[in-house]
């Protein structure tokens, strides 16, 4: 039996990296599933191979029409929404204070933040009637830490976190639990796209990616698209029945703070202190 058997589950940018692998996994535990993203020749694809219980819809989160569209999309096709997962992102412009462009600023906020907004705005009044629901969206490290990303995406990042506690508190009367994931570093196309890839280009950096980032976490591998998918499964199940308002870190403990070597490091430099005022 699965996990989500009889569920219905909408996924946004869920055609590529944490949101197809939370896709293959839902479908796998079960769910019915409306795939939504702008990638519409991956998605429909990935959709055709995850078979008849799975459709997709071009969807750009960032428009109020196509998310509203989406959530009637599925109540057409599914009848019901079960679970929405709030997972499209853009990396967004990196660098100090003035270096980011205004309209990068602004174009992250509409992909990250409202689009979430949007997703949580539309889903609550179909869960309302429903009397149950869940919400997942993905916050990330970014969202708690300074460093783990740009200016507008760890603000957004951070808004995501807080919209969820907001969320979650609103609806638990009705049934409805808000979550969010905060990720690490997860192998996926979205570091190439950080650096002006195209999605094609990007894709091919993830091995790189991979490889390149293990040795800076400290389980000495990078996240895997995957790690996040069971998650996601795990707040969308009724094993974290009584999980609500959470903001999940799944990051091999990067954003607890400095690593040993560099505790000591610092110890060692404490220890000049002594010699500064006690004499030889
Ligand atoms: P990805 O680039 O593989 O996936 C993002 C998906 O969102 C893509 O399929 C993309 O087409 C879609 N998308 C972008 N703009 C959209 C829009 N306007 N409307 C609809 N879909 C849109 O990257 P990844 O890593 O799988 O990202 C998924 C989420 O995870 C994002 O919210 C990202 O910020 C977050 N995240 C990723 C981390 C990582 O290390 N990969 C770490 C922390 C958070």
């Amino acid at each position: 039996m699965g996990k989500l058997d009889g569920r219905v589950a909408l996924i946004t940018g869920g055609a590529s990296g944490i949101g197809e692998a939370t896709a293959r996994l839902f479908a796998e535990e079960g769910a019915k599933l409306l795939i939504t993203d702008i990638l519409e020749q991956r998605g429909r694809q990935l959709a055709e191979e995850l078979g008849t219980n799975t459709a997709f819809l071009n969807t750009d989160v960032s428009q109020e029409a196509d998310v509203k569209g989406a959530i009637d999309h599925v109540l057409d096709k599914f009848g019901r929404l079960d679970v929405l997962f709030n997972n499209a992102g853009i990396p967004g412009p990196l660098g100090l204070i003035e270096e980011i462009p205004v309209e990068g600023f602004d174009a992250v906020m509409a992909i990250n933040l409202r689009g979430v907004f949007l997703g949580i705005r539309y889903a609550a009044p179909v869960m309302k009637r429903q009397g149950s629901g869940n919400i997942i969206s993905t916050a990330s490290i970014a969202g708690i830490m300074v460093g783990a990303g740009g200016y507008p995406y760890s603000a957004a990042k951070a808004a995501v976190i807080h919209l969820t506690h907001l969320a979650a508190i609103e609806l638990a009367e009705n049934g409805i639990r808000v979550n969010c994931i905060c990720p690490g570093a997860i192998a996926t196309p979205i570091f190439g796209k950080s650096v002006g890839l195209s999605h094609e280009e990007a894709v091919k950096t993830v091995e790189i990616v991979k490889t390149g980032l293990a040795a800076r976490q400290p389980l000495k591998r990078c996240g895997l698209p995957e790690d996040i998918a069971k998650a996601a499964l795990w707040l969308a199940s009724d094993d974290s029945s009584f999980v609500n308002g959470h903001a999940l870190v799944v990051d091999s403990g990067v954003s607890l703070g400095r690593t040993w070597p560099e505790c000591l490091q610092m110890a060692s430099q404490l220890e000049l202190l002594k010699s500064a005022v006690i004499p030889k």
